[in-house]
């Protein structure tokens, strides 16, 4: 199994300020360190949180693989083509949604053709191609008549599924789609709103071979990191010039 992280909120609390921190580039740094297979970033039409100086540094940075995810339109395949990464994903992108809402609508022919084009520009530049798709069976024969080497489920139903009973529907339809996928000759990936509580039973579906993980892994390193955070400005703030120490939870006396 091979977890890939999605740094894309990284840039989005950057873009919250429009500044030049946190910085994705270097945060792929530290998930490589940590043990990522790879990185994953989704460059939206709108650059809302992923902009084309980061894709670029990340590029020439990133010693895993990137796992670039965009829609099937050509100003955006034409950035893939052309930095070639080690893997893209065909996602759709509405501009409106907060997050991507579904998987690929593969019954449209409108859509298909359009991702026919893009999956053989990719295949032309060397690249990896997979397909986001809801986990149904009809999508999947489609991903494999289309020709993409993977399919990353969207598991957000699971992940929103409310009630025991709700999950395990959602996770039965997981997994007749990896057992359906793999039998198709396709390697079966999933990503979407899974979080440290929800992940392992879809990890334990045996022919899903890599996790597309993001939110919740920068929601986390936002809490576990916020204590030496404040720490280290504490000790800054604190060693200025002409500054008396006082100990933690220290109050001034009325009056001070
Ligand atoms: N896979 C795809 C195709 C996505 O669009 C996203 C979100 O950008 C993810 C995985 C990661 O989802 P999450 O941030 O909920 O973990």
């Amino acid at each position: 199994m091979r977890l890939y992280i999605n740094i894309d909120h990284v840039a989005t609390v950057r873009q919250a300020r429009r500044t030049d921190e946190p910085d994705p580039v270097r945060a792929a740094v530290l998930a490589e360190l940590g043990g990522a297979d790879g990185i994953t970033i989704h460059l939206r039409e709108d650059r809302r949180h992923i902009n084309d100086r980061d894709v670029r540094l990340l590029a020439e940075t990133v010693r895993t693989g990137i796992n670039f995810e965009l829609a099937a339109s050509a100003p955006v395949v034409d950035i893939a083509v052309e930095l070639a990464p080690m893997q893209a994903t065909l996602v759709p992108e509405k501009r409106e949604e907060v997050t991507t809402e579904g998987g690929l609508n593969l019954a449209s022919d409108a859509v298909r053709a359009g991702v026919a084009a893009s999956l053989r520009r990719l295949e032309a530049a060397g690249v990896r191609t997979s397909l986001f798709i809801d986990p149904d069976l009809d999508a999947l024969d489609h991903s494999a008549a289309l020709g993409a080497n993977a399919v990353e489920l969207h598991t957000g139903e699971y992940a929103n599924a409310r009630g025991d009973a709700d999950r395990a529907t959602e996770l039965a339809r997981l997994a007749r789609a990896s057992d359906h996928g793999h039998s198709l000759g396709l390697a079966v990936h999933a990503g979407h709103g899974l979080t440290y509580e929800n992940v392992v039973p879809v990890a334990a579906l045996p022919h899903i071979e890599e996790l597309n993980i993001g939110h919740s892994v920068v929601s986390r390193a936002v809490l576990v990191g916020l204590e030496r955070a404040v720490r280290e400005m504490k000790e800054i703030v604190g060693g200025a010039p002409g500054r008396v120490r006082h100990p933690a939870g220290w109050v001034p006396p009325i009056g001070f």
